[in-house]
């Protein structure tokens, strides 16, 4: 048996394969960020409002907010919430959402005023329960936040049937699902909110950068203003008004400031041509895993459901454990075998420092199914332009760590 390279061994790579590395050379991405450095206009101008029409008509809804993060892009949807309320936070209310996300989604639930209600996940789909939801809910719920997690849709049928017996609003965190369909209608298109992540290790990447999808038509508009301080005019909008003359700009709504500049959306437009092609790549890569992984008995695979496209973002194993600890020692020795993973997301959120002591979690043993995938998943690395080597090599490494660890 070969000796483990943590042991000392021989790594199956010499070269490791990095985890979530961006592609940004094969397409325009240099091209069109030269062509907006050089035009003297670098801030939010034309070439974010060109994105923001490219995502409209890639989403399938033309009411697109680009954002500095998804972070941002969730707390801007729940100060629009506010508005539709006639206040200017969610102060007083409860929002539900699953411990088993990033920690921004529950960032922007709290610096929103609101309160996080956790309802637990299925432990297949790593989605949030629906069937859990309606016993969470109380007079303050103001909102639903469904996180499509590793880029498979929530079921969501079940979901909006739910938001509308009880009037709540939906924002979807779909941080890892822009390519992502639930029933033959696109991710963006469906819930009042949607928010996209473009941070750097996302399927398209504008370095930092998000997007909120937006239902109704006055929501958007007003949204757009509070993403640049509520103001009624940009600072480039004021500086090409055709009738050259001085504007004043006014805050007709508080806002804040999340609006993404031109250098971010000349990246995310270069990354957006290529989408369907790097989206078909991702799947050959996920296609070879799931042939050769199955065979493993010590794993599962991901799950899929057959009415949904899933944006495959993350390709996320279960380990058969439920200690972390063995978890973290079988993705060090991957690492050693020059095979870098992820891990999503360790501890759940109610079990971070900060959420435990803030939201006074006093069992360590509720939602088990988060705290179970928490322990077990390890995401493997997965990016469009992975060779069938690379793929190998990940196989191999799995194998050789698996046979003398689990
Ligand atoms: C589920 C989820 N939501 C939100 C975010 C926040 O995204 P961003 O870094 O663009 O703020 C992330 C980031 O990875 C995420 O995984």
């Amino acid at each position: 048996m070969n000796k483990l390279a943590i042991f000392g061994g021989e790594p199956i790579r010499k070269d490791p394969l990095i985890f979530g590395k961006p592609d940004l050379t094969r397409g325009h991405e240099i091209e069109y960020v030269t062509n907006v450095l050089k035009s003297g206009w670098i801030g939010n101008g034309p070439v974010t409002e060109k994105f923001e029409l490219e995502l409209g008509k890639y989403l399938n809804n033309p009411h697109i907010i680009t954002t500095t993060s998804a972070t941002s892009g969730l707390l801007l949807s729940f100060y629009m919430i506010a508005h539709r309320l006639g206040k200017v936070n969610l102060d007083g209310y409860e929002i539900i959402t699953t411990p088993y996300t990033f920690v921004a989604t529950i960032e922007a639930i709290i610096r929103s005023g609101a309160k996080p209600v956790f309802v637990d996940i299925d432990y297949n789909t790593h989605n949030i329960d629906t069937n859990l939801i309606e016993k969470k809910i109380t007079a303050k719920t103001v909102a639903i936040v469904p996180v499509h997690v590793a880029g498979l849709p929530a079921e969501l049928d079940h979901l909006i049937s739910i938001s509308n017996k009880y009037k709540l609003f939906v924002v979807e965190d779909a941080a890892h699902a822009l390519e992502a369909y639930y029933k033959n209608r696109k991710i963006g298109s469906i819930s009042d909110f949607t928010v996209f992540s473009f941070y750097a290790n996302k399927n398209i990447t504008t370095g930092e950068g998000g997007a909120v999808a937006v239902k109704d038509k006055s929501l958007y508009r007003i949204g757009k203003k509070m993403s640049m301080h509520g103001m009624t005019k940009t600072a480039y909008q004021r500086l090409h008004n055709k009738e050259s003359i001085i504007e004043h700009p006014l805050t007709t709504y508080l806002g804040y400031k999340c609006n993404m500049n031109d250098i971010e959306a000349a990246i995310g437009l270069a990354q957006l041509e290529s989408i369907d092609e790097k989206s078909h790549k991702r799947k050959l890569v996920w296609d070879r895993y799931n042939k050769q992984l199955s065979r493993i008995k010590t794993i599962e695979i991901p799950t899929i459901n057959r009415h949904t496209k899933h944006a495959m973002h993350l390709y996320q194993i279960k380990l058969k454990t439920n200690d972390s600890r063995k978890r973290d020692q079988i993705a060090n020795a991957l690492k050693h075998e020059g095979i870098h993973t992820g891990i999503h997301y360790y501890p759940p959120v109610h079990l971070h420092p900060f959420f435990k002591k803030y939201l006074k979690v006093t069992s360590e043993s509720s939602f088990p199914n988060s705290i179970a995938v928490s322990n077990n998943t390890i995401s493997l690395p997965l990016t469009p332009y992975l060779t069938a080597n690379d793929v190998n090599d990940v196989i191999k490494a799995l194998n050789k760590v698996l046979d003398q660890l689990s």
